[in-house]
């Protein structure tokens, strides 16, 4: 946990209660050991979506569907939710909540390994949430910033990796080391990528945040390392 468990425990107890059929998904792939998004990035995303109003959403990484479930709750009428998951066993479960829950004509579940499906897909994206198997969010970063949106929001979650990637690569354990420097890497590019604006915040086991600029916006050197001590 990369945060004090006392605000943890606070935070949970002030958020509002979900509904019923929220709940219950919610806890169905708890005890499935599903893993799903914490309560905290989840409200995050409530707000986001809010604010945001986005049309279109992408997912990478639907699991049995709960993030996509609640994040269709709080869409503008018409928008819609595409979500890719690669493990058969959690597609079936995805599409059974999705059609329990009224919710299978907002969301398309895209069948099949991320690394195949974001290179064909050609659509644009207002928000796209990035939720899958941390060591690739790097491999996946090109295509993703295709499908975004200008003024589009990436959202990325779990790059803290419970605290690891705070760690020297060497006080990390040895098969987690690989997954290590790839979130840095990942990481370090959100951060000083010229299409992007980002902000990692401590909450959950760590979001990103990035804003898509036009281009307009373009850094005046405040990206480059000009070995300033500012
Ligand atoms: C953390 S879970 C997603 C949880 C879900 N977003 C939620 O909060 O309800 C990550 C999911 O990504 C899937 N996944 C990992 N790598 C993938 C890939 N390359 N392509 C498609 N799905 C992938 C895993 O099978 C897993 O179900």
């Amino acid at each position: 946990m990369i945060t004090d468990e006392r605000m943890t425990s606070f935070l949970h107890s002030i958020y509002r209660e979900d509904d019923e059929m929220i709940r219950t998904i919610e806890q169905e792939a708890r005890e499935e050991e599903v893993p799903i998004v914490r309560a905290e990035t989840k409200e995050l995303l409530k707000v986001l979506i809010l604010n945001q109003r986005p049309k279109r959403i992408l997912e990478v990484g639907t699991a049995i569907g709960f993030s996509a479930i609640y994040m269709s709750q709080y869409l503008p009428k018409d928008g819609l939710i595409d979500t890719i998951e690669k493990y058969e066993p959690r597609i079936q479960v995805a599409k059974r909540n999705f059609e329990r829950t009224g919710t299978a004509e907002r969301i398309r579940l895209l069948e099949g390994d991320a690394t195949e499906i974001l290179k064909e897909l050609n659509d644009s994206y207002d928000m796209i949430f990035m939720d899958a198997a941390k060591g690739q969010y790097i491999h996946f970063l090109p295509d993703v910033l295709r499908l975004l949106a200008t003024g589009g929001m990436l959202i990325s979650d779990n790059v803290m990796q419970d605290g690891d990637v705070l760690e020297s690569r060497y006080a990390v354990e040895k098969r987690n080391r690989t997954i290590h420097t790839r979130m840095r890497d990942y990481i370090y590019t959100l951060t000083h990528h010229d299409q992007l604006e980002t902000v990692v915040l401590p909450l959950g086991d760590g979001v990103a945040l990035s804003t898509k600029l036009s281009g307009t916006e373009e850094s005046d050197g405040i990206r480059q390392d000009d070995g300033s001590d500012l």
